[in-house]
């Protein structure tokens, strides 16, 4: 009988260490799966390197294809990309935007450099605290940056005078607006257009406003020019929305034969040049910069990159050229 117990005893105490042995043990690798998936998680959501990109306004549309770029490119590289910009064109904003990014230790910094005198020390702050710099868009030549990926804003003007006179025929007044007087992209898309046409006699600028890359700021000096110049009879809009507000404006005068060449691929631009309300597109690659500038930022961790100046593409297109921009699309803004 007693044997009998202390076996029973031996076999409740067997199973019970060993439901507890599994118990624990079990619960030991799920608390290994869960750290395992935290790590995982942690890895994924805080990669090695932070840049922060500022653009020129946060939440104008053709720096959201910018950002679309950057973003893109951290699928590729181990590296967050924080896209940040003043609300509406502000240098001082900007300034302040980058002297933070330096504060907060981050590992890259991507800006627009609107105008050497202000952006040149900015740069050089950073560059000077070790973080390094890719000019985006705009460049600073004269700064310590690290590369520039953007535009050839001097050709890109020289093309859109080409543009307009191989369109035009006879005396044309062209009425210019400009994103700002101030930036150096923007002055040198005008000096590049009036370079390109400054020995064809019909072709005359007749003036010169800036929209402060407002839409609506561009249709009202629009407007304004086409009320104070009756001979105006084409346009040049050298920032994103500027084409837009020429449109805009043309449809409030009412006048018919209006020449107008604008910038950049945004939605709109492209439904007025299938519309023929826009004749002439100077095409950036705003995507592609976005995600060059993460590319070339990371690059810098190993090696000088090999230019210091990289241009994207630029060029004209006009409706005939449609179809084909359908097919690159995807490599401009997806
Ligand atoms: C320029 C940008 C500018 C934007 C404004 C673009 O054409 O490249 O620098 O911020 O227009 O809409």
């Amino acid at each position: 009988m007693q044997r009998r117990m202390s076996v029973s005893l031996f076999i409740i105490g067997f199973v019970t260490l060993l439901s507890l042995g599994i118990f624990i043990s079990s619960s030991f690798l799920k608390t290994l799966n869960i750290n395992e998936k935290l790590t995982q998680l942690v890895a994924k959501e805080l990669p090695t390197y932070h840049f922060v990109l500022i653009g020129e306004e946060a939440d104008n549309d053709y720096w959201r294809l910018v950002e679309k770029g950057a973003k893109e490119a951290e699928n590729y590289f181990d590296v967050h990309v924080e896209y940040k910009g003043p609300k509406r064109s502000n240098i001082k904003e900007h300034l302040k935007l980058i002297d933070m990014a330096v504060a907060s230790k981050v590992d890259g910094i991507i800006t627009q450099a609107l105008t050497e005198e202000e952006f040149v020390p900015a740069i050089n702050r950073a560059i000077e605290s070790g973080i390094p710099v890719v000019t985006i868009d705009t460049d600073a030549p004269s700064s310590d940056r690290v590369a520039y990926i953007g535009t050839d804003n001097y050709y890109s003007g020289l093309l859109a005078g080409k543009a307009l006179i191989e369109d035009t025929e006879g005396e044309v007044s062209v009425g210019i607006i400009t994103g700002n007087f101030n930036s150096e992209h923007q002055q040198l898309r005008v000096q590049g257009f009036k370079d390109m046409i400054k020995d064809i006699e019909r072709i005359k600028v007749v003036a010169v406003e800036e929209s402060n890359i407002s839409r609506l700021e561009a249709e009202q000096k629009a407007y304004q020019l086409l009320r104070t110049y009756e001979e105006i009879n084409a346009f040049y809009g050298t920032s994103a929305l500027d084409g837009i507000g020429i449109v805009a404006a043309k449809n409030k005068v009412n006048v018919n034969d209006l020449y107008i060449i604008a910038f950049d691929t945004l939605d709109e631009t492209i439904k007025l040049l299938e519309g023929n309300e826009i004749h002439a597109v100077v095409v950036q690659k705003p995507f592609e910069m976005g995600f060059k500038s993460v590319e070339v930022l990371m690059e810098s961790f190993i090696y000088q990159p090999k230019s210091i100046v990289n241009h994207t593409e630029t060029k004209i297109i006009r409706k005939a050229d449609l179809p084909d921009l359908e097919t690159e699309m995807h490599l401009i803004r997806e």
